[in-house]
């Protein structure tokens, strides 16, 4: 019966998690998936997300279905996140939240309303970009094309020539781009760089779909909304697919919700309507405990300020991290120039490495990247930093 069925490759990503786990070596590093480790090397639990546990568990009470579109206190609570307590935004009826599954979800679920409602229309993500966003999107059935993003000659944006792509595409293509914390690279558009980009999509007609899986990782929880809270200055209709994974580390929970900001109440709501239709025909409707995980956390006064008190601790690590590893491999690679450690943004860090060279690490060393050479620094702390960029000084200096 299922013979004809062929084997799945594997996700580039999970399958190494996979080889990892399987690694008996004391000493393994991960670095390959985008997960903040501490400085134990252990996923942490927040407090603020056990005291909204607590909180959960001691009001105890019935576990039925949420809505379709999720509970209405979270999709209200990613509103203000995204666009600020008190954006006019809020109360205009143009933006419209869903609960989603992750927000790999809520890809999910803009990528099957894009496929029904703008048949005609192909996607365009970063060269590079995150693996799963073009096998998201063609899984839903929708065309995947690739424009200039990363350069890897500067370490920065190929900016001129990402304007370029996108003023030449068809009005009501859409444009996925990262808010911030670019993953892979790490590499991010600058706020100006924001500025021209977001007027010449408006201008074209296309449709910008934001992915803001790392809120809070780059310079801070509005700073890295900067993007979003330009769109919606501007006027123009866009997606938000936001997640809660990393920022609250909640990675199992599936807390992720999915916004679109549309020219008017009317439209928003037949574009509601429509994305209902499409999560009842995927999963009926989202998980209840994530709901009172993200409501808690986000509403709640003081467990909002203990939240956002952690994540700046997560990010601050993170970039002493960034700072441990271009000091010892600039002392010994003086020639290489390391400083795109420190101005990449978020968890993830390009480092050019080339696969037989990320091979070379996992098999010598036992220090684990993905292929493209992307690593996720928050997967350093004190007790591993340096043993890994002694072993990329080797790999790299074998180059040389
Ligand atoms: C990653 O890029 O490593 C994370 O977003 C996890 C995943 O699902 O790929």
């Amino acid at each position: 019966m299922f013979s004809h069925v062929e084997p799945f490759a594997g996700d580039p990503i999970l399958a190494l998690v996979e080889v990892f786990q399987a690694d008996p070596r004391p000493h393994k590093v991960n670095l390959s998936i985008g997960i903040y480790f501490d400085e134990q090397g252990r996923i942490p639990v927040m407090r603020a997300v056990q005291l909204a546990e607590q909180r959960l568990a001691a009001a105890g009470g019935a576990k039925p279905y949420l809505p379709i579109e999720g509970s209405p206190p979270m999709r209200r609570a990613v509103q203000a996140l995204l666009f600020g307590a008190d954006h006019p935004l809020l109360s205009s009826g143009r933006a419209v939240t869903l609960q989603t599954v992750g927000s790999s979800g809520g890809l999910k679920v803009g990528a099957d309303f894009l496929a029904r409602w703008f048949p005609g229309s192909a996607v365009w993500v970063s060269d590079p970009s995150w693996d799963n966003h073009r096998s998201l999107f063609e899984g839903a059935g929708v065309a995947v094309h690739a424009y200039p993003y990363y350069d890897a000659a500067t370490g920065g944006v190929r900016f001129e020539a990402m304007c370029e792509a996108i003023a030449a595409l068809p009005p009501r293509s859409v444009v996925l781009l990262h808010a911030c914390c670019h993953n892979p690279t790490g590499v991010d558009l600058s706020p100006e760089q924001w500025d021209r980009l977001i007027p010449l999509m408006h201008e074209r007609g296309l449709l910008p779909f934001l992915d803001l899986a790392y809120q809070g990782f780059g310079s801070g929880i509005d700073a890295d909304a900067y993007a979003i809270r330009a769109l919606a200055a501007s006027g123009a209709p866009f997606f938000v697919a936001n997640s809660f994974s990393k920022s609250m580390s909640v990675y199992g929970e599936r807390c992720g919700a999915l916004t679109v900001v549309c020219p008017d109440a009317s439209q928003a709501e037949r574009v509601l309507g429509q994305m209902k239709a499409t999560v009842r025909r995927n999963y009926s409707n989202p998980p209840l405990h994530a709901a009172g995980l993200v409501t808690h956390v986000l509403a709640d006064t003081d467990l909002r300020a203990l939240w956002e008190a952690e994540l700046a601790e997560m990010r601050e690590r993170i970039l002493a991290m960034r700072r441990s590893l271009h000091g010892v491999l600039s002392a010994r690679l003086p020639g290489h120039d390391f400083s795109y450690f420190l101005r990449q943004q978020g968890m993830f860090s390009y480092t050019g490495l080339t696969p037989q060279q990320v091979d070379r690490l996992r098999d010598e060393f036992a220090v684990y990247l993905i292929r493209s050479g992307r690593m996720c620094v928050a997967g350093l702390n004190a007790g591993n930093v340096e043993r890994t960029a002694e072993a990329m000084a080797a790999v790299l200096g074998a180059a040389a």
